[in-house]
C-alpha cells in the first residue's frame, strides 16, 4: 500500500515510471525493526506506531535476541520500549523521532532506563497526552501518548493534555497549544523531572507547587513514616479463609484487604491468613503442636507446590511468597487500597495483617490520625496523581513507590491546632476540611 502511494506521488511529479518503481522498492522495506534496525546515527526522521505487545508474548528465542540487542527492554517491558531504543539510536544529530505509543513507560518501573536515556542524552521536546481521546479506529486498552524526541542536548519538555470532551486532535491544535498559554482545547504544562529519573505530570500550577515542595519538604519516609506493601501469598484461595475453625486457632491471623475498607472505615469481613509463620520463622512441617495446620497444607500440596516461590524453594513449599515480619506490621497502621480515585487512608489496629492489595503506613514519629487527615487532602491526592499510572477506569495506582514520593512537613512542624483539626477531619471523613488544611500546609 505504501509503495503504491509513494509511486503515485512520484508519477504525479512526472518521474519516469521505471525509476518510480525502483525507487519505491528501494525506499520502502518490510523488515523486523528490532533485528534489522537502521544503523547508528543514520536517520533524520523516525515515525512510528510501535506494537503494544508484552515481551513475554513473543517467541522466547526471539525475545532473547531482542533483549540482547535492546537492553532497555527489560523482562516485563513491552516491545515498544525496544522500538524507542532502536529508533533513538538510529537518529543522526538533530534527527527527530515521533511515536504514538502507550504512555506507561513515563511513570512505571520498566520505563526507568528509557527515561534515564532521555534525561541524559536526548531532548524530549513534546509529550501529547491523549488520555481523553480515542485516537484509534479500534479501542486499545493502553493510554497512548505522542512523543517528539530530538537527538540534541536535553531540554525542558512541553506537555500538552487534550482537555476532557475533546475527541480529536489536529496538528494545528498542537502548534497553538504550544504557543499559547490559554488554549481552550489543550492544556499546557511542563514536565517535572525528579531525582531517580522520575517524571511528574500535572497541571502547570501543580508542577510549580511540586517543585517548591521538593525543595521545602521532606519525603513521607524522611519524616519518619514507612510505606510497605501487604503480604503476597501466591495462593490466596488456600492461604486466606473465612472459616475460623479450619485449622488451629493459633495459626489463624486476621487479614485485611480492600474488601474490609468501607467508606473510610475498617469493617473487617472476618478473613484469616492460614499462617505458616511464627515470629518470622517458617513453622516446620513436623511440628507436633499444629497437626491440623499441616494436614491442611498437605491437602493442598499440589497447588502450593505449583507456585513459582515453591518451585524455587521446593523444600519449603508451604511458605507464603512474603514473610510477614512482626515488627513491621504488628502495630497501628494506615491502610491504603492500591487502586482508588483518591487517597483513602483507614486506621487499623495492630492485630490486622494487610494483604498485598493494600499498602500500609506505620510510623513512630507521626500521630497516624494527623497523617491520615493530611493524606486525605486533595493536595496530597493531586501529588500522587502527578506520579501515578492512571488506569483505564480513571483510578490511580497508589503503590508504595508513588506514596513515598509525597513531600510533606515533618510532624513537629504542624501546630497543635492544625493537628487537632486534621484528627477531627480524619475521624469524621471530612475531606473538605482536610483539603483546606492540606492546601495551606502542603502548599510549599
Ligand atoms: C500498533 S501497530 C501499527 C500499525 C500501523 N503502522 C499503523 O500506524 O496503523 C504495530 C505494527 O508493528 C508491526 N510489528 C510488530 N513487530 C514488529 C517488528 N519486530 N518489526 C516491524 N514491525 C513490527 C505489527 O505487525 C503492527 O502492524
Amino acid at each position: 500500500m505504501a509503495r503504491a502511494r509513494v509511486k503515485s506521488v512520484l508519477l504525479e511529479a512526472a518521474v519516469d515510471p521505471e525509476i518510480a518503481e525502483s525507487l519505491t522498492t528501494a525506499w520502502i522495506l518490510e523488515r523486523d525493526f528490532l533485528l534489522e534496525a537502521p544503523s547508528e546515527s543514520s536517520a533524520r526522521w523516525v515515525v512510528g506506531n510501535p506494537p503494544y505487545v508484552r515481551v513475554g508474548e513473543v517467541d522466547h528465542d526471539l525475545a532473547v535476541r531482542y533483549r540482547n540487542l535492546w537492553p532497555l527492554m527489560r523482562r516485563r517491558a513491552d516491545l515498544y520500549i525496544g522500538f524507542f531504543e532502536a529508533g533513538l539510536r538510529s537518529l543522526e544529530d538533530g534527527g527527530v523521532q515521533v511515536f504514538i505509543a502507550p504512555d506507561r513507560w513515563m511513570r512505571n518501573q520498566y520505563g526507568e532506563p528509557l527515561r534515564r536515556l532521555l534525561d541524559e542524552d536526548f531532548a524530549l521536546e513534546l509529550v501529547v497526552d491523549l488520555h481523553s481521546t480515542q485516537p484509534f479506529a479500534s479501542r486499545v486498552a493502553a493510554y497512548p501518548a505522542v512523543t517528539v524526541i530530538r537527538r540534541s542536548p536535553p531540554s525542558s519538555t512541553d506537555v500538552l493534555r487534550v482537555r476532557k470532551g475533546v475527541e480529536s486532535v489536529t496538528s494545528g491544535m498542537i502548534t497553538q497549544g504550544r504557543a499559547a498559554t490559554q488554549e481552550p482545547l489543550i492544556e499546557r504544562s511542563e514536565l517535572l523531572r525528579e531525582s531517580g529519573h522520575r517524571w511528574a505530570f500535572a497541571p502547570q500550577a501543580h508542577v510549580e507547587r511540586l517543585r517548591r515542595s521538593s525543595s521545602t519538604f521532606l519525603s513521607l519516609e524522611e519524616t519518619g513514616a514507612v510505606v510497605r506493601a501487604g503480604i503476597a501469598t501466591g495462593a490466596d484461595r488456600v492461604f486466606v479463609t473465612s472459616d475460623s475453625t479450619l485449622v488451629e486457632r493459633a495459626a489463624l491471623t486476621p487479614v485485611v484487604g480492600p474488601k474490609d475498607l468501607r467508606s473510610g472505615e475498617l469493617s473487617w469481613v472476618g478473613r484469616y491468613l492460614v499462617n505458616p509463620w511464627r515470629d518470622g520463622d517458617l513453622l516446620p512441617l513436623a511440628s507436633q503442636d499444629l497437626p491440623r495446620l499441616f494436614s491442611y497444607f498437605e491437602d493442598h500440596k499440589r497447588e502450593l507446590q505449583n507456585r513459582y516461590v515453591s518451585r524455587r524453594n521446593p523444600e519449603t513449599w508451604w511458605r507464603t511468597i512474603d514473610r510477614p515480619v512482626d515488627e513491621n506490621w504488628r502495630r497501628p497502621k494506615l491502610l491504603i487500597a492500591d487502586i482508588n480515585h483518591q487517597i483513602e487512608p483507614v486506621l487499623a489496629g495492630e492485630e490486622f495483617l494487610p494483604l498485598n492489595t493494600l499498602f500500609y503506613i506505620t510510623s513512630s514519629t507521626w500521630d497516624l490520625e494527623v497523617l491520615g487527615g493530611l493524606l486525605m487532602s486533595e493536595t496530597a491526592g493531586d501529588s500522587v496523581r502527578a506520579y501515578s499510572v492512571a488506569m483505564s477506569s480513571g483510578s490511580l495506582r497508589m503503590s508504595a513507590q508513588y506514596l513515598r514520593l509525597l513531600r510533606i512537613p515533618a510532624p513537629d512542624e504542624i501546630s497543635a491546632e492544625d493537628a487537632k483539626r486534621l484528627t477531627t477531619a480524619f475521624r469524621s471523613r471530612d475531606r473538605g476540611e482536610a483539603s483546606r488544611i492540606g492546601a495551606r500546609l502542603l502548599g510549599g
